[in-house]
């Protein structure tokens, strides 16, 4: 139910014509969103009436700001939704550089700003600026699942580093060591998703001055970070970066999916150095155009308005952490790290099972209990239980799953 797609092979039988269907190399590489697809399987049990428990989503199930329904009606209304510039609105890129200002406290101009169909093609549309085939990525391990596959897709070389002291948060040093002549990106998740967990200051400062010191370029995938707890302020990359005019390397992607629970709007954002958003406007404008007219003038609304929603959703979050934390502690064996903010926790079963989709599987068989098998991330062992759903949800997902892992066959 969890296995990655396969996808056919370069060599597959000829066709009716006498031609190879062949897919591209490239292509081969690739498999399917194991999240997605786990959002597709919960649907389908649901459908059929099971009682099933969605400890895997990765969105908030509030709904989306007033702000952002009333302005994406007020241009439905017009009948008027046309093409809009491949790199965004006039008016999306002024609350993109208004919510720059803000969050970061720096001043760009909408030279600087590309919207895209959510962070994830921004972060995608970046990688296709700056990679050259075998050219290397580097991110921490564990990883949000798209990472390697989005290196793959430009043709360069996905390479996961791990924590040398066995935890989950990679050093500096532990990512210098993996960079060589060949590394064009080092791309960072903070707070992170599959963790939770925040990277420090001090991290932050050492990456980007190990990045402007080597010349490669920072992607830094920002999409979890007003959503953070125990009353922790966002950090900003800003702040120790030397380079910051057109030479900078610096690209910080961010959007409006989780912390609006606008994730259906498929808005998110670059802000960088000039030259690189005019290519990735190029490379957008290729590819799907500009995002959609409705969605951006959403995200107008949303970005523009009233923010309370955002605090709503932090707050419940956090309690939600709280209660997910305590009733985790009732399971012998299972190792968590307090996540700092998003809304994940990335637990340890390897008392139970190093086989994370074998017991990911297990638990949706024995009692309906939908988790994410650590290995999606690049880490067998580990199981992410999502915290955005209610706390019945996450109550009574807990209690199923304790229940379960006491009956699992050869239990330490
Ligand atoms: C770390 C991370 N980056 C980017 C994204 C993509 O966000 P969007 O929905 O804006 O494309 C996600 C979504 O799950 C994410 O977890």
């Amino acid at each position: 139910m969890f296995s990655r797609a396969t996808i056919g092979t370069t060599t597959d039988p000829k066709n009716a014509w006498g031609t190879t269907m062949s897919i591209s190399q490239i292509a081969a590489g690739i498999g399917e969103s194991v999240t997605l697809k786990l959002n597709a399987t919960v649907a389908a049990l649901k459908a059929k009436g099971e009682p099933v428990i969605h400890l895997g989503g990765g969105e908030p199930n509030s709904k989306a700001p007033v702000d952002a329904i009333l302005a994406g009606t007020a241009l439905l209304n017009t009948g008027e939704v046309r093409y809009t510039p491949a790199s965004g609105t006039p008016a999306i890129k002024q609350a993109i550089i208004g919510y720059t200002e803000k969050y970061y406290g720096r001043s760009v101009e909408p030279r600087n700003v590309m919207a895209s169909g959510g962070a994830k093609q921004a972060i995608m549309v970046a990688l296709q600026t700056v990679v050259d085939p075998r050219d290397e990525v580097i991110f921490p391990r564990p990883y949000w699942v798209s990472y390697p596959d989005m290196a793959r897709l430009c043709g360069g070389v996905p390479v996961p580093v791990d924590a040398s002291d066995g935890l989950l948060c990679p050093s500096v040093d532990d990512i210098a060591r993996k960079v060589t002549p060949k590394t064009k990106v080092i791309l960072i998740n903070s707070p992170n998703n599959p963790t939770g967990v925040m990277y420090t200051e001090d991290f932050i400062a050492g990456i980007v001055e190990l990045c402007e010191q080597r010349g490669i370029y920072l992607i830094m995938d920002d999409i979890y970070h007003r959503l953070i707890f125990d009353g922790r302020e966002p950090i900003n990359c800003y702040k120790y970066a030397q380079q910051t005019g057109e030479d900078s390397k610096l690209i910080v992607v961010n959007g409006v999916s989780k912390q609006y629970a606008m994730t259906g709007f498929r808005i998110g954002w670059a802000v960088a150095s000039g030259k690189l958003i005019k290519v990735m406007g190029n490379i957008q404008g290729h590819q799907t155009s500009g995002p959609s007219a409705l969605s951006q003038s959403a995200a107008v609304g949303a970005l523009t308005g009233e923010q309370s929603s955002v605090d709503t959703l932090r707050a419940t979050l956090e309690d939600n952490r709280n209660v997910l934390l305590d009733r985790l502690k009732s399971i012998e064996g299972a190792k968590v790290t307090k996540p700092d903010g998003t809304f994940y926790c990335f637990v340890d079963f390897r008392h139970y099972e190093p086989d994370s989709m074998k017991l990911a599987e297990y638990l949706l068989e024995e009692v309906r209990v939908v988790v994410v098998p650590g290995v999606a991330f690049g880490m067998d062992g580990y199981l992410r239980i999502s915290f955005c759903g209610s706390i019945s949800d996450i109550t009574q997902g807990v209690e199923r799953i304790k229940l379960a892992l006491a009956a699992y066959p050869g239990k330490k």
